[in-house]
This record gives structure tokens, C-alpha cells and sequence, in this order.
């Protein structure tokens, strides 16, 4: 069943979440664009809220940016860190966010290795909302998020429209060209669903080891010929070797990777002169791309990576604002 709003709801994934829904996120983190030059970049929207931070997994961007936002809107935030606390004595998930819970929170923003683990949580204490920041294989809602606002603000820009709802429209029948280690990305999960409810045709190319089981089922495109598919594509979003996961053992080498499937200069120099490059990071520069492609003019890395704050603060907003503390 498709979701219209993320209002008061947790965000586990966006395989469900409506064009509808996904603008309101959009548009509300436009809102939330300009605090970030004020002096004092606060505003009381979630003034009294406890957010709580856990993350099993190593993070660095959606860690601080979400802490950045929680804190931007004036919430409590309680950050576990994990490496140091019971989880380690061998505390079960579901007794350490009952201990969380006790402590009084109103969202928890979580990333796990299990997919699914957000999805239990949320079964744990159904009255905390959870944000999935990421569980295994599965979805990295915000990320994919923050992916399709990083990309409307780009192609509003280079359409000269502006105004919240700017560039929306622009993602009808967009070429968007995912490339790499797909398998094993809950990012392209996410970006795959974003893009699709938004109107654009996504193509994924990488080796066929790295391509999901069932992959014939999502509504996209495999292509052979990362070369050709390059020339066509209004932006390719590259995506590492998940080494973490084992990825390094579906392919033969690190060098065998790049040489078939890493945006060297060389393919970059292939992408029409208005196409964009995006990677969610971490990069690993020199395997899936070049560093003189990571910095190039048309690459909106950077870009990703400070919109995690405003997309962030939106999807925090959303899903707590306005809701009632019940009895836990
Ligand atoms: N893109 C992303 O999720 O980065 P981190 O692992 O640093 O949070």
C-alpha cells in the first residue's frame, strides 16, 4: 500500500512512499535550506523532543548530519555509542531500545547490518517512531532522499526555475545511470525506488556478479555497456565495492573492477556536457572513481553530503512534530 505522508509515521524504507510524499519531504527541507546561514542556526520546531542515535554500523555523514539536524531543530539528542556500551556485553537489540525507550525518546535513528533491524524495532516500541538509517542490504531512505533533492536543485538551477516545488517536474523521463557494487547497496534500493516514483528511467550497470538476485523484478533497465549507457545518461551515481559485506569476493580485483566499471577520466569524458556525477560516499578514489572525477564541476558530492542536514531535519520534522508522548 502506497504511503501519502511520512507525517507522524516512521520511515523504514521508500518502496512504499508516494510522489506526494516524497515532494512533501522535498519541499519541506527547502524549507529548512536557509537556517543553515543563519548566525544561529536553531529553530524551536522539535524544542522538548528526544531523539535517540543509534547506530550499529560505522557512519560518518548520516551520523552527524542527522545529529546536525535533531540539534538544528532544538530536540535532545541521546547518542549511543555502540562500541562502548552493553551491546557489547551481548545485549539483545530489542532489551537495548527497550532501555533506550525508558529513558523517555520520541524518534530513534538507527542503522543495523540486519536488514530488517529498523522494521523490528519499530515492532519493539510502536510508540517511537524509527528511522531507518540504513539496515544491511535493504534501504537507506534518507540517503535516497536527500540523492533526489541534491538532483531537483541541480536541474532547477540549470532550468533557471526556482520556488519550493522547483524542478520537480524535471524528473520525467531523466536518464539516471547507477553503476557499481548494486548487490550489496541498500543506497541504490532507495535510489532505484526515489527516482522511479518520480518519474525517471533508471539503468544499472555493473558486473553481472554485483547485479541483486531478482533484479529482473525492480522496475529498471540492466545494461552491458556502461561505455554507450554513459553518453545516454542525464546522471550517473556510482556506488563502492562493499568490502564490509564481501564484495570483494565477487569480483577478481580491485584493478579488474575499475577497468570495467569505475569512472575513469576517460569514461567520464563519454557523459554529455550537462550531466551530473553523484556518489553517496564513502569514496574509495582510484577503484569506482577517478579523484579528478570526484572533484570535477559537474560532480555533486559535496552538494549530497550538505543536504543530508536540511533533508534530515525534514524527515525529523515530519515524523515527530506534532505528535503526542503516549505512555511507553
Ligand atoms: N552515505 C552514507 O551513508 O555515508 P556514511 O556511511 O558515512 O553515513
Amino acid at each position: 500500500m502506497s504511503v501519502a505522508s511520512i507525517r507522524g509515521r516512521s520511515l523504514l524504507g521508500l518502496a512504499d512512499l508516494s510522489r506526494e510524499g516524497v515532494l512533501e519531504v522535498l519541499d519541506t527541507a527547502e524549507t529548512f535550506v536557509e537556517v543553515h546561514s543563519r548566525e544561529v542556526k536553531k529553530v524551536p520546531a522539535l524544542r522538548g523532543r528526544v531523539v535517540a542515535s543509534l547506530f550499529y554500523e560505522e557512519s560518518t555523514r548520516t551520523r552527524l548530519s542527522f545529529e546536525t539536524a535533531a540539534k538544528r531543530l532544538s530536540a535532545d539528542v541521546l547518542s549511543l555509542a555502540v562500541a562502548s556500551s552493553s551491546v557489547k556485553k551481548g545485549e539483545s537489540l530489542r532489551d537495548t531500545i527497550a532501555t533506550i525507550d525508558a529513558l523517555g525518546i520520541d524518534a530513534v535513528v538507527m542503522r543495523h547490518a540486519a536488514s530488517g533491524a529498523a522494521e523490528a524495532v519499530a515492532r519493539y516500541v510502536p510508540h517511537v517512531r524509527v528511522i531507518n538509517a540504513g539496515d544491511g542490504l535493504h534501504q537507506h531512505p534518507t540517503q535516497g532522499l536527500l540523492d533526489a533533492f541534491t538532483l531537483r536543485q541541480a536541474l532547477a538551477e540549470r532550468a533557471g526555475v526556482s520556488g519550493p516545488d522547483s524542478g520537480a517536474s524535471l524528473f520525467a523521463g531523466l536518464n539516471v545511470l547507477i553503476v557499481g557494487d548494486i548487490r550489496h547497496s541498500r543506497v541504490a534500493r532507495s535510489d532505484v525506488a526515489v527516482y522511479t516514483t518520480l518519474g525517471a528511467r533508471v539503468r544499472l550497470a555493473a558486473p553481472g556478479t554485483l547485479l541483486p538476485p531478482g533484479v529482473a523484478s525492480w522496475p529498471v533497465e540492466v545494461v552491458d555497456d556502461l561505455d554507450a549507457a554513459l553518453t545516454e545518461a542525464d546522471v550517473v551515481c556510482l556506488l563502492r565495492l562493499q568490502r564490509e559485506r564481501g564484495s570483494g569476493t565477487f569480483v577478481p580485483g580491485l584493478a579488474e573492477f575499475t577497468r570495467t566499471h569505475g569512472l575513469t577520466v576517460e569514461r567520464h569524458a563519454r557523459l554529455r556536457p550537462t550531466a551530473f556525477v553523484m556518489h553517496p560516499g564513502p569514496m574509495i578514489r582510484g577503484v569506482e572513481i577517478d579523484s579528478a572525477v570526484a572533484d570535477a564541476p559537474n560532480a555533486l558530492v559535496e552538494r549530497q553530503v550538505a543536504n543530508g542536514v536540511p533533508v534530515r531535519m525534514a524527515v525529523l520534522y515530519l515524523t515527530i512534530a506534532g505528535l503526542g508522548r503516549e505512555a511507553g
